[in-house]
């Protein structure tokens, strides 16, 4: 695949300690009650202010013991049942006669799609539409594509990307590397100018927090507007790319594709923003939260640099530890009985993967720690599990192996030296800022 600029002729924004305001349309720090003090009918994991204080796991807890099969009747986003314990998330996962993703009955996220935007694209379709998309796109992730073209540009741009950061002084570690080199990843995978790559984080970050008034101040009319501009130039990406002999990025093997070189633009846009996000917030975040995880737990710090042989198992570990895409959504095609329960046809469920990384029934040691020699660190479902499982798996586990091996090439440590500020979403679990400081190898 061709690469579209050099390392050295990129522009890199500029590194910067910042702390982000505080989003003004919440009030008080204190809102999220402990589990114990609440009605267990009244557990509603919607309300995103659990997740921006990170106080969703006492309940995630109680429902994994008290009530697996869980149902919210009232909540922002309707009624929907909660799926908690690791061997129901996989078996929910799998059936996918019996659990639907297609759009048509509401998609892959909790609540109605909107009118304007209704998400069809592979991960919202059924068999045998869905797998009739996605099999010609594995050629952009094929193994040999990622041994001999990938792996030596993301170590050339990794190591670009750490050469430039500061050393001793105080710095934003989502804006300055986990989101700069999941940008840059996005745009060699759609053949994207990377000139222009932060588009491509900008589009994700709108699509995932519609509501969101830091992100979208102008609300629903700049939310329209700005995913109008993406279907605009993707528009003519796909065009270009039909015109074009095939290749092996993204956008051309849609173009290209027997199931996808017809798309409307409702699907041209679904499976452009699936790509976007799928991309760019799941790996960035696990560039965080690894590195967030380390401090948190020095010793599997000290483990590490003794033996980076560790390194393939502690990403496994890192991305069960952080599970950045916290749920997927299926809608019931019949009654199905759980645990004495009726989930009835037509209703929502939400498989939460979150959970399932830190069921103690399922996991040998402590499900809440980082241990990045986990003897069963692989088994971990952050990737989903049925006909549906993450597409980029192998390329996001590229990146994060990088990552880590170039880190302990050049620094001592990396010291995180405040609490994060993080996502304020029940669907997307990360960090918005990360401040560390990088203490250089004399
Ligand atoms: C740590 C990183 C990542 C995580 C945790 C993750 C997680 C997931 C999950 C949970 C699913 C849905 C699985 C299901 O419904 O059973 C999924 C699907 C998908 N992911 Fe990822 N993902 C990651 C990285 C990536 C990357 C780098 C890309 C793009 C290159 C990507 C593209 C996709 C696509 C296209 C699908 C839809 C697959 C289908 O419907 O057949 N993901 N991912």
């Amino acid at each position: 695949m061709a690469e579209t600029s050099s390392v050295q002729q990129l522009s890199r924004p500029k590194v910067s300690y910042r702390k982000p305001a505080r989003p003004h349309y919440l009030e008080r720090d204190d809102y999220v009650k402990p589990v114990s003090e609440i009605d267990l009918a009244a557990v509603d994991f919607i309300d995103v202010e659990q997740w921006r204080q990170d106080k969703m796991w006492d309940r995630f807890e109680r429902l994994r013991k008290e009530d697996p099969v869980h149902y919210t009747p009232d909540s922002l986003v309707g009624p929907y049942w909660s799926i908690t314990r690791y061997e129901d998330v996989k078996a929910v996962d799998v059936d996918n006669k019996r659990f639907s993703s297609d759009a048509g009955y509401g998609g892959i996220t909790l609540g109605k799609p909107l009118d304007e935007f209704t998400g069809e694209s592979f991960i919202a379709a059924d068999e045998p539409d869905h797998w009739a998309q996605r099999k010609p796109m594995q050629a952009a992730v094929a193994p040999s594509l990622l041994r001999h073209e990938f792996e030596p540009l993301i170590r050339k741009r990794t190591g670009a990307v750490l050469d430039s950061l500061p050393d001793g002084k105080p710095f934003d570690w989502v804006e300055a590397v986990s989101t700069e080199l999941t940008a840059m990843m996005l745009a060699t995978l759609l053949n994207y100018p990377q000139s222009h790559r932060r588009e491509l984080t900008r589009w994700s970050d709108v699509t995932t927090n519609p509501f969101d008034p830091d992100i979208c101040p102008g609300g629903r009319e700049q939310w329209l507007r700005e995913l109008n501009e993406c279907l605009g130039t993707f528009s003519k990406i796909y065009a270009e790319r039909q015109a074009a002999p095939p290749a092996s990025d993204l956008m051309s093997l849609l173009a290209h594709g027997p199931a996808t070189q017809n798309l409307t633009a409702q699907e041209l846009l679904g499976n452009v923003l699936l790509l976007i996000i799928g991309g760019n917030d799941t790996t960035r975040n696990t560039m965080s939260g690894g590195l967030y995880a380390l401090n948190k737990f020095p010793d599997e710090y000290a483990k590490l640099k003794a033996d980076p042989g560790l390194i393939p198992n502690m990403v496994s570990e890192m991305i069960r530890w952080q599970t950045p895409l916290a749920y997927m959504r299926r809608t019931a095609l019949e009654d199905v009985s759980m645990h004495g329960k009726t989930i009835k046809k037509g209703d929502q469920v939400a498989m939460w993967y979150i959970s399932a990384n830190r069921d103690e029934n399922f996991w040998e040691q402590d499900p809440n720690a980082l241990i990045i020699d986990r003897k069963q660190a692989s088994r971990h479902i952050s990737f989903g599990f049925g006909v549906h499982r993450c597409y980029g798996n192998r390329v996001a586990e590229l990146q994060l192996r990088i990552l880590w091996e170039e880190i302990l090439k050049r620094f001592e440590h990396i010291e995180v030296i405040d609490e994060p500020s993080r996502t304020s979403s029940a669907f997307v679990h990360g960090y918005t800022w990360l401040p560390v400081i990088c203490h250089r190898k004399a």
